[in-house]
């Protein structure tokens, strides 16, 4: 392993004996294979969501389990939601669809700072990427479950305060966890909620955090009745999205393969090795898991 040369590193089902595993790391294991490593000291989870691994009921409960932060992957998911935002913004379909048709047609566009955009989830992702909208002349504001100081963003915090966030927000991005409490949190009631009287006349929703959080029938009813202008889904109830599902063709939404940040491998193995070599002199681990919050 070139981020760790002097690690002994076994890649599952031929790992040896189990009492010789210290370290996994693992992104959807058959449910029981962490149980079954005795002398296991910490479980690296190989994405920034762990829900895939909390649903193994096996999982050791009194062994660390760390989640990935990377510089890269912040990156990556940054670029997928301002890309996005701007996508929307400048009504990138409609010039699209015009030049494939030779239509010249100069439509009247507005300023970034017109439009409200509203970050679900302040984390690591999330706030790097409401920082950058932010840069960019966005009126941008986020929710998380605790207040927020991000430079140039209006922090909401709590279920108290998720109705005046939704109701000053034009275009809707969720980069929240999948947990029990934002299970099915993108739903028609939510939709209804988001502000009405922005630049399209009707809000946008980007989601890249988790399909367990968005209920696509009410997404599709809420784009058919005029509740939502458009959409952007990286994430989906189901993955792959089904070839059946009306998502796939519909004229207002957008569908990327759960592409919105890869993890590189290269990056993620630096950031194993970093993790347990600061384990191994003794320093604490970072990004450990809340195993009670989910996330
Ligand atoms: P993180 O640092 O753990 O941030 C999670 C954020 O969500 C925090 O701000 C947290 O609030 C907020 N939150 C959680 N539960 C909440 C609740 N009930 N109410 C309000 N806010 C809540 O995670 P991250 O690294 O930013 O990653 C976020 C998610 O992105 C991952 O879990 C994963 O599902 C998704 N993801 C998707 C892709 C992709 O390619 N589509 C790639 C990577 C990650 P507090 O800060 O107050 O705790
Ligand atoms: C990808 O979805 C991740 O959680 O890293």
């Amino acid at each position: 392993m070139t981020a760790a040369p002097a690690l002994d590193v076994r890649v599952w089902p031929d790992m040896g004996a189990p009492e010789d595993i210290s370290y996994a790391g693992a992104w959807l294991p058959p449910p029981g294979v962490l149980a079954g490593l005795p002398r296991l000291r910490v479980m690296f989870s190989l994405g920034a969501g762990v829900d895939a691994l909390l649903r193994d009921e096996t999982l050791p409960r009194n062994v660390p389990l760390v989640r990935v932060s990377d510089a890269d992957l912040t990156q990556r998911m940054s670029e997928y939601v301002v890309l996005q935002v701007l996508w929307h913004h400048r009504q990138q379909r409609r010039i699209d669809d015009n030049q494939r048709r030779k239509v010249w047609d100069s439509f009247a566009t507005h300023a970034a700072g017109d439009l409200r955009v509203g970050v679900m989830g302040l984390g690591v992702l999330g706030s790097d990427a409401a920082g950058k909208l932010a840069m960019m002349g966005f009126a941008v504001a986020g929710w998380s479950r605790t207040r927020k100081q991000i430079a140039g963003v209006q922090s909401f915090a709590g279920w108290d305060e998720f109705d005046a966030f939704l109701a000053r927000s034009d275009v809707l991005v969720s980069l929240l966890p999948a947990t029990a409490e934002t299970r099915g949190i993108i739903n028609y009631a939510t939709l209804r909620k988001l502000a009405r009287n922005g630049p399209f006349g009707a809000p946008i929703l980007i989601n890249a955090g988790r399909g367990a959080q968005q209920v696509e029938a009410d997404i599709l009813r809420a784009l058919d009745d005029g509740t939502l202008h458009a959409a952007t889904l990286d994430v989906f109830e189901t993955e792959p999205l089904p070839a059946h599902s009306p998502l796939w063709t519909h004229p207002r939404v957008v569908v990327t393969p759960h592409a919105a940040a890869d993890s590189d491998p290269a990056a993620i193995c630096r950031y194993i090795a970093g993790q347990i070599a600061r384990l191994e002199r003794c320093e604490a681990l970072q990004n450990v898991v809340d195993r009670q919050r989910g996330y």
